[in-house]
């Protein structure tokens, strides 16, 4: 077959047997796809060479760059001693030195490393052990079976993610599965659903969650929430102090805090886990995306000696945690991870990326020339730029315009890849981008916005 039968092969192939995640594929089969062939550093090529800036770190995992020569190498090192073996009765040196790196840089307190293979089963976990923790650390049965969650909220896909989950659109079709979690409002300033503005409101959101918790506190065992930024809302950013107060109120009424950083944990958010901006230290940490670098499909479960403990007993008393799925901590992505942590280290990720940060702010301000940009949020490396049909009265384009979807492509025929959140546009880049390719990702983004927004 010549090269160019091939291509067009895969784009028939594609379209004739792959089912795409969050597509709608009726859609999808009417465009050209675009089939990824290599990416380095900060781009990515398709199989006919043309090149893109990977503007969302390929679903925000992307830390230092594709085809990392230290982690690539550190994998191929694995894989010369073994792909895979179970972490079920057995263990091997990569998870074993993972765990013990994961506890010397989370938070104050998390000191047992449960794996498992992505940011949903993460949470998964975080939930069937907050729960079984509940009901076994006295000797009754504990009345603790609900959790609370955040409106606006998302922990993944599997059921009991999407049982905390608060984004009708995704969750909605799933009701009648769902366990009860009970919502609290979500500390979104831009929709303030208590129709308050930051700083005067005095974090008043808080006082909806306290009531809630005070409320329901003996029935529930844990709060779940991703901490500084609820992502895939549309990077709504909480205010200052909002995630120390959850903390203080869980410590208050005793339940058990699970803080969801799959999103926003290894450096997105300008520190390597978003609770210490805040100095919490949560009961449960849930770890993904960024973990192996952005490489290999890996987790963490993190909890405190308190949580573990109430686990141990006889054989027979059944108190052990009955999970695990079968690529948990896979030793070539525990490998790739261990080299990620190695590359922060050696290069100064997070240091260098303090003036990253800055140069994207600053960048950013030039959006408010378009007359739809509503909002523009950012923390850290993480921006949602929030387009309206009127940015006095905040309406939102009717939803089958495709604004923020139109953009996006706007952006790919200008050789950048992003991709919206309804209409909000994220701008999440590897950590490793260089200040011109972050121009590039900034001109790209404004220049697709006022094409598609302000076409007469
Ligand atoms: C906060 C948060 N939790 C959990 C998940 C689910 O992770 P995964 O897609 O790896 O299952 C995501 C994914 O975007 C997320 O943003």
């Amino acid at each position: 077959m010549d090269i160019k039968m091939k291509e067009l092969q895969l784009e028939s192939d594609d379209k004739r047997y792959v089912w795409h995640p969050f597509t709608q594929m009726r859609h999808y089969i009417e465009e050209k796809p675009l089939i990824i062939e290599r990416g380095r550093g900060s781009f990515l090529w398709d199989i006919y060479g043309n090149r893109y800036l990977d503007g969302i770190s390929s679903l925000w995992v992307t830390v230092h760059g594709h085809c990392k020569e230290e982690i690539d190498r550190a994998m191929i090192e694995q894989i010369k001693r073994i792909s895979h073996s179970t972490l079920l009765g057995l263990t091997h040196p990569p998870a074993i030195e993972l765990a013990g790196r994961l506890v010397k840089i989370t938070p104050e307190g998390l000191n047992k490393v449960f794996y498992s293979d992505s940011g949903s089963t993460a949470v998964e976990v975080a939930l069937k052990i907050a729960y079984q923790y509940w009901q076994q650390k006295t000797k009754e049965p504990s009345l603790r079976r609900k959790f609370i969650s955040l409106k606006n909220a998302y922990h993944g896909d599997t059921i009991g993610a999407v049982s905390v989950g608060g984004i009708d659109l995704f969750h909605g079709a799933y009701q009648p599965l769902l366990f009860d979690s009970l919502k609290v409002e979500s500390p979104c300033c831009y929709r303030c659903n208590i129709e308050k503005t930051y700083p005067s409101c005095g974090i008043e959101c808080l006082l909806h969650a306290e009531a809630v918790i005070k409320k329901h506190h003996h029935e529930t065992a844990a709060l779940i929430i991703e901490p500084l930024v609820q992502g895939a809302a549309g990077i709504l950013v909480s205010p200052p102090g909002y995630l120390r107060g959850i903390r203080e109120l869980c410590t208050r009424y005793k339940i058990t805090m699970i803080a969801d950083e799959v999103a926003v944990g290894f450096g997105r958010t300008g520190r390597m886990f978003a609770c210490e901006h805040e100095d919490v230290a949560p009961d449960i940490i849930a770890l993904g995306k960024g973990i192996t670098g952005g490489y290999l499909p890996l987790a963490a479960t993190i909890t405190t000696d308190e949580i573990y403990n109430a686990f141990l007993g006889e054989y027979d008393e059944f108190k052990t945690f009955f999970h695990g799925h079968t690529y948990t901590g896979n030793p070539v992505a525990c490998a790739a991870a261990l080299a990620s942590l190695d590359i922060f280290d050696k290069e100064e990720t997070l240091l260098k990326l303090k003036e990253k940060i800055d140069f994207m702010q600053s960048g950013l301000k030039r959006f408010w020339e378009l007359e739809h940009v509503g909002d523009i949020r950012q923390k850290g490396f993480m921006v949602g730029i929030e387009l309206v049909s009127n940015r006095d009265t905040k309406e939102t384009f009717p939803s089958e315009k495709r604004t923020g979807m139109k953009v996006i492509m706007e952006a790919r025929k200008r050789g950048v890849i992003i991709r919206p959140l309804g209409d909000v546009i994220i701008l999440m880049p590897p950590l490793s981008i260089n200040q011109k390719e972050l121009e590039e990702l900034l001109c790209v983004t404004f220049d697709s916005i006022q094409c598609v927004t302000e076409k007469k």
